[in-house]
């Protein structure tokens, strides 16, 4: 189990102007439908002061689409790595995960809808995680999208909405189960729409899950269940109690607009956890340093998504050709700190930027 001894640390206040500065990497995607991606309340575009504010006119929202996914990115550039060389070595990525043998902790993120006008993107990009031998994920769509899928030969992990009706996520759990999935879960912060009501997808009714409600899921599923959209000890506490194998650190891509950082909420979740339930996390993560600063605080791996979705429209390759560098990059800074595994993560190497 790993340790996660790094001291309290205050959260990094990001500035307003800052924040107005940062750009993010593109992420939008090569022509994908993303009724996904953020459902936070359509906010409009804020005066940029309260004198440019035209009078008479209802106040500036608070938070605006798209804060927390560059509060996220300012959090991760907020923390610096030590090296450490004395009686380091060449490192292995190797990622063990329910009894299976990967080669990156680097996996790709639970997508769908991906259009791209070589082929179906999801098929693609399921490709893109066999060809790197890297675990992975699949949102939502259709039975026939995950059976063609899993004849990638990818080792997918499906996620299931939180679907009013219960009978049809045990419907999808024996569907996922029998197409071949060795994990599946449930995006739990898909139930509420952002305007005070549950969400509706495509027609379907979403609701919140209780703790019973979880267990049954992970009783009824038979290989591990994981719950993605946790980001407080709370609910971390609760899947536990459920008998949860795994939970994803997300805010599912700034859906929720104000959410904080998953890695800044990995620190007390890792501790709450205490290696009981895997830990995965996603969210802005682009590079193998962004993935490395993840492992270090207590993450067993990470998910990548919008970053690889541009290059599902070059091919299968070059998607599989970014992980495997990003898994290079991640490699390159295990060496340089003196990790020569992924069990021997150590958080003490993580510093807080204070200048
Ligand atoms: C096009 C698109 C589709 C998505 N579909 C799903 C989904 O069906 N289920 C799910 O749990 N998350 C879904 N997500 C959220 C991702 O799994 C992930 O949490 C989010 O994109 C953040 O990771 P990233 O910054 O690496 O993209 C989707 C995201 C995008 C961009």
């Amino acid at each position: 189990m790993k340790e996660n001894n790094m001291s309290r640390r205050s959260f990094v206040k990001v500035s307003t102007a800052s924040l107005a500065a940062m750009s993010l990497p593109s992420i939008v995607a090569a022509g994908a439908d993303s009724p996904e991606s953020p459902a936070a309340p359509e906010a409009p575009k804020a005066p940029a002061s309260p004198q440019q504010q035209p009078q008479g006119a209802a106040p500036a929202p608070t938070v605006r689409p798209g804060d927390s996914d560059a509060i996220t990115r300012a959090y991760f550039d907020s923390l610096l790595v030590e090296t450490r060389y004395m009686d380091a070595g060449l490192p292995s990525t190797k990622f063990e995960l329910f009894g299976e043998t990967f080669d990156t902790p680097i996996m790709t993120a639970a997508l769908s809808h991906l259009r791209v006008p070589n082929g179906n993107g999801l098929v693609i990009y399921a490709q893109a995680a066999a060809a790197c031998k890297a675990v992975h994920w699949f949102g939502m769509g259709e039975d026939r999208d995950l059976e063609d899928i899993i004849a990638t030969g990818a080792r997918t992990i499906k996620v299931i909405k939180p679907h009013a009706d219960n009978d049809e996520v045990f419907r999808r759990i024996r569907h996922a189960v029998g197409a071949g999935c060795f994990a599946v879960g449930m995006d739990i912060d898909h139930a509420f729409d952002g305007r005070g009501g549950y969400d509706n997808v495509f027609g379907l009714p979403m609701k919140p899950k209780s703790t019973a409600e979880l267990r049954s899921f992970v009783q009824a599923a038979r290989v591990p269940f994981i719950v993605k959209g946790v980001l407080s000890p709370h609910d971390a506490r609760q899947c536990l109690e459920a008998g949860v194998a795994g939970i994803v650190l997300s805010h599912h891509g700034g859906r929720v607009a104000y959410s904080i950082p998953p890695l800044l909420a990995l620190e007390q979740i890792a501790d709450v956890v205490k290696g009981k339930m895997k830990i995965f996390i996603d969210c802005g993560i682009v590079s193998g340093m962004d993935a490395y600063k993840c492992l270090a605080l207590g993450a067993d791996a990470v998910s990548v998504g919008r970053h690889l979705m541009p290059l599902l429209r070059e091919g299968a390759d070059a998607t599989a050709k970014r992980i495997q560098a990003m898994t290079a990059e991640l490699a390159g800074v295990m060496a340089a700190t003196g990790v020569k595994d992924l069990k021997k993560m150590d958080p003490t190497v993580i510093h807080r930027m204070t200048f």
